[in-house]
């Protein structure tokens, strides 16, 4: 029976393990460049508009500033958490987050070096 117990502990114990080591934060492990990333992502026709017309209103004052390609290049991996609610505040902050589409490409743009394209 005292067998018995602890090979039901052993079980729930190893259980808990494999469900704690599955939630791996998403920002933290971005998908590999050539599964996800086909195409390299243009600064200023991807990402800058979208960034512009979502965030500048509000981030010209408030801080993290983000304005231009010096700021959104310091604060790119603070800014895709806050764009997935995942490991800051969700942004943009009282609207509807960004499309899924453009947080890939953001997250890609990174990946490819954040470069200023
Ligand atoms: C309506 C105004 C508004 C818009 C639009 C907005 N933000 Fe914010 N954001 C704020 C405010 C206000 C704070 C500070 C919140 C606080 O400290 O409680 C903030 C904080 C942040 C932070 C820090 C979050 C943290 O948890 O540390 C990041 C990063 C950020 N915003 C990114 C963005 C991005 C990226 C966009 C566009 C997709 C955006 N914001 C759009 C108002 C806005």
């Amino acid at each position: 029976m005292t067998k018995y117990l602890f090979f039901v502990l052993f079980l729930v114990g190893v259980g808990i393990v494999a469900c704690t080591k599955d939630k791996v934060n998403p920002a933290d492990n971005p998908p590999p460049i050539s599964s996800a990333c086909p195409d390299t992502i243009s600064f200023a026709n991807d990402v800058l508009p979208v960034i512009q017309s979502k965030c500048f209103s509000c981030h010209s004052g408030t801080s993290p500033v983000i304005q231009d390609y010096a700021t959104i290049n310091n604060n790119a991996s603070i800014m895709l958490k806050a764009m997935r609610g995942d490991g800051a505040q969700l942004m943009p902050q009282g609207g509807p987050p960004l499309d899924t589409a453009f947080i890939q490409q953001f997250n890609c743009w990174i990946q490819q070096g954040k470069q200023n394209n």
